[in-house]
């Protein structure tokens, strides 16, 4: 009777004790298996870190490349061309061949660099400043109709488009 009675509480402490300690020796493997994993973890986040470094930035997109090329397909849509020449032969218009940055006399005397806000305000106002020899108002009776004044994008290819023609 009083080994049963003993027994019962030696057999808990040993159930308890053994718990202990295979509970330790579990802990301890995870904390290990833990550790390992970290480091590991932490190795590969530093590679990456160095990758990125060494890796390139992406080349900014080139916006203005095809900018000239819009101002080209434009400048046949709105019948430029017809008046226009780009080879500096003559026409309804003068040419456009050499324009940019050129001096431009105009029929009240004056001379004007064209500039890119010249060539912008001769699409959006032509009768601003009249070439001289020219005749005002043919060109923004051709062009009325388009509104390039509130088309800028449009207006800003053309004009590209206009200085690649040397
Ligand atoms: C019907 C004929 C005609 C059409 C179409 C026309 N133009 Fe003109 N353009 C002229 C004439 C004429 C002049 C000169 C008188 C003046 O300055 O307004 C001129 C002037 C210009 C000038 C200034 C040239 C200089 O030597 O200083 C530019 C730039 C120009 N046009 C671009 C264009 C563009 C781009 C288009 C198409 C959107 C266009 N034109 C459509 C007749 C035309």
């Amino acid at each position: 009777m009083a080994d049963r009675h003993k027994t019962a509480p030696d057999g808990l402490w040993r159930w308890l004790v053994g718990g202990l300690v295979a509970g330790g020796i579990v802990l301890g493997l995870l904390v290990g298996a833990y550790e390992v994993g970290y480091d590991r973890g932490r190795a590969s986040v530093e590679r990456e870190g160095r990758a990125a470094e060494t890796t390139p930035a992406p080349a900014p997109r080139e916006e203005r490349a095809d900018l000239a090329a819009t101002g080209e397909r434009l400048f046949t849509r709105y019948a430029c061309a017809g008046c226009h020449s780009l080879d500096g032969s003559p026409g309804p218009g003068p040419t456009v061949k050499g324009l940019a940055g050129s001096r431009v006399e105009l029929d009240d005397g004056t001379t004007v660099t064209a500039d890119d806000a010249y060539l912008a305000e001769s699409l959006t106002d032509p009768d601003a400043k009249v070439v001289k020899g020219f005749q005002k108002g043919v060109m923004t009776a051709a062009v009325a109709g388009f509104d390039l004044g509130s088309k800028p994008a449009d207006v800003e290819a053309l004009v590209a488009f206009m200085k690649a023609q040397r």
